[in-house]
Formats: C-alpha cells, structure tokens, sequence
C-alpha cells in the first residue's frame, strides 16, 4: 500500500555507499530525506545526485540527513559517483543505498510500472525527528527535480512543526505567515508579539515567528 502523509516511515536495514545502514538508526532524531532515482550512469539522475551533492551543506544547517536509492548493485554507484564528481563537481558525501532485489523499492512503492518497469521513478520521502512521513513527492524519469523546492518546503515542515502557523502559496523563509484557524485572536496577541493582519477572519498573517 502508498505510503501516507503521518504512516511511520518502513524501517529497512540495506547496503549503501556507506556502508550498510538501519533507516532509523541511521536518522536518530534527525530529519531525513529519502529520494530515489531511475538509475545510475543516467544524465538527469547525474546532475540531481551532483546537486545534493553540491548543497549538502544546506540540508546539514536545517539537521537533514540525505539518502539516495536505486536499484543498481553497490559497485555500480561507486564507479558512478566518479563522473557525478567529475562532471558536476562534488561526490556524494551521503549514503546511495544499493536495493539490488528490489527490497526497499517496494516497501516504499518507488517502482510505478507505467512510467518505468522495473526501475524506481524520482520519489522523495521527508521523514520528520519522529520517524513519520512529513512528505512525499513522484516525479517521472524525465523530469530533474528542483533542490531549491525541496529546501523551501523543508523550511515549512520545520516551521510549522513547531508553531502555530501554515505558510501561503510561494512562501519563502522569511515572508509572512498565516495564522493557525484554531488560534483565537487573543491568543494570537499573545503568541505572536510581532503583531498580525486580518484579512479575513479566517485568513490572518504574521511576521515569522522564528525569525
Ligand atoms: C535520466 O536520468 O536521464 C533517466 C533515467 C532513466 C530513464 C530515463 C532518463
């Protein structure tokens, strides 16, 4: 069955470039994102790998632990991750998890046999400090996925997993945020020093409050 927003995420203990690592050892109380790719030695496959790879240091800053995933063999992505350096100018420095049988793919429905047969399709799973799926996103084999969106939308996960407040359409770290619908306006007074703007009764906004 699909996985859900709010399931935990399947532990699976798997081979990787790292070594063989538990998911959820692994995480610990970490963030963790979990994306899969078609296959090695392909080219959107390359510059997304090369571009985690490059950006590294911005999943590190928000406490994010990378993990890659396709179904080639261990030996496969080791010599891959030479060209990812080679032609995007930084290896890896994450696990890249070997599923050979097919193992995790399938615990983590990442094969849709319409688009691809047998091959994972670009899945991203955002596991929460709790092990629960805060996110999920399928793109097909012919589309790159973007880092910067992935980042955006980490830095509302993490907002709004500790405040009262959802983010609007193109929200950016930094811009205003809206009001929980629960919060009543005395309590936003209180909650929110900054101060809001009422819209609507239902649409409230706020400076964030993290910053
Ligand atoms: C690619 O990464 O370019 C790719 C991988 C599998 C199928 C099609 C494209």
């Amino acid at each position: 069955m699909a996985i859900r927003l709010g399931d935990e995420a399947p532990d699976f203990t798997a081979e990787s470039t790292k070594g063989t690592i538990n998911l959820h050892e692994y995480l610990g109380g970490s963030w963790g994102l979990l994306f899969s790719h078609p296959a090695d030695f392909t080219p959107v496959c390359t510059t997304e790998l090369g571009a985690f790879a490059r950006r590294k240091a911005e999943f590190d800053r928000r406490g994010v632990k990378l993990i890659g995933l396709s179904v080639d063999p261990l030996d496969s992505h080791e010599k891959w991750i030479q060209d990812i350096e080679e032609t995007q100018g930084a290896a890896p420095d994450y696990p890249i998890i070997a599923d050979a049988d097919h193992r995790v793919a399938e615990l983590y429905d990442m094969i849709h046999p319409n688009e691809l047969a047998t091959l994972t399709v670009r899945t991203v799973f955002v596991i929460g400090p709790d092990k629960l799926v805060k996110l999920s996103l399928t793109y097909p084999a012919s589309t790159g996925r973007s880092v910067d969106e992935i980042l955006r939308v980490l830095d509302s996960l993490q907002l709004t997993a500790d405040y009262s407040v959802s983010t609007p359409v193109e929200w950016h770290d930094g811009d205003d945020v809206i009001i929980g619908g629960a919060i009543s306006d005395d309590e936003a007074k209180e909650r929110f020093p900054k101060g809001f703007t009422t819209i609507k009764p239902y649409l409230r906004v706020t400076p964030q409050p993290n910053r």
